[in-house]
């Protein structure tokens, strides 16, 4: 996704309806490795004026800053996976905030009921060309040190998609600038958040605005 920033196409009242109608509620992203939650999340928190935090950065601080790729060495993917939904569980309680989770950790059904509970979740959709263009740059997803990267992130994606469909809202990520998909995922936050206020309407200058 390209880092070139573009004016925001939407007006702060907006987010302030958002920030209005969550409450305590969180917005989590779900979405596969490389989908951008992290990168979307982080800016989408800027603009709700929540804090960011990211799921697996947080693991790792819980492990004294021991790696993911080492956890996953040292003790396997199912004490990943629990120590995964512990965070989660507590970053939940401790809302409002935007929270990017790790690609698996929307798989567990404990984990998406917290989830459902105290957030609106936000699938990033990405398709397999854009996940291996952006994870091919780092070499730190254990789940990918295989033969065959590409035919495990399809073979992946066939499991979770069904899955990650059932967040409450779903973006579609692709190589358009940041900023293009944190204005859709605000209007879409305030399609369904806020259902009875105004759909917001660009002007000739690029800046929506409310009527
Ligand atoms: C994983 C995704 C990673 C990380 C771990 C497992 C997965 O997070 O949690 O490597 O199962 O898809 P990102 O989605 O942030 O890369």
């Amino acid at each position: 996704m390209s880092e070139t920033a573009t004016p925001a196409q939407t007006s702060p009242t907006q987010e302030a309806d958002i920030t209005s109608a969550l409450g305590r509620r969180s917005v989590v992203l779900v979405g596969m490795m490389g989908a951008g939650k992290s990168t979307i999340g982080r800016r989408l928190a800027v603009r709700l004026h929540l804090p960011f935090l990211d799921a697996d950065v947080e693991i790792e601080a819980a492990h004294a800053g021991v790696t993911i790729p080492e956890i996953f060495a040292t003790h396997g993917e199912p004490y990943f996976r629990d120590g995964e939904a512990r965070v989660i569980a507590r970053l939940l309680d401790g809302g409002p905030a935007v929270i990017a989770t790790g690609g698996g950790a929307f798989m567990r059904e404990e984990t998406r009921n917290r989830i459902r509970d105290k957030a609106v979740s936000i699938w990033l959709k990405a398709d397999v060309d854009i996940i291996m263009k952006r994870v091919k740059r780092r070499a730190d997803r254990p789940l990918l040190q295989t033969e065959d990267p590409t035919a495990t992130v399809s073979r992946l994606l066939e499991a979770r998609e069904p899955v990650y469909r059932t967040a409450d809202l779903t973006i579609a990520s692709r190589d358009v600038p940041h900023d293009r998909i944190v204005d859709e995922c605000i209007d879409a936050l305030r399609a369904r958040l806020c259902p009875g206020a105004p759909p917001a309407q660009p002007t000739t200058d690029g800046i929506s605005v409310t009527p």
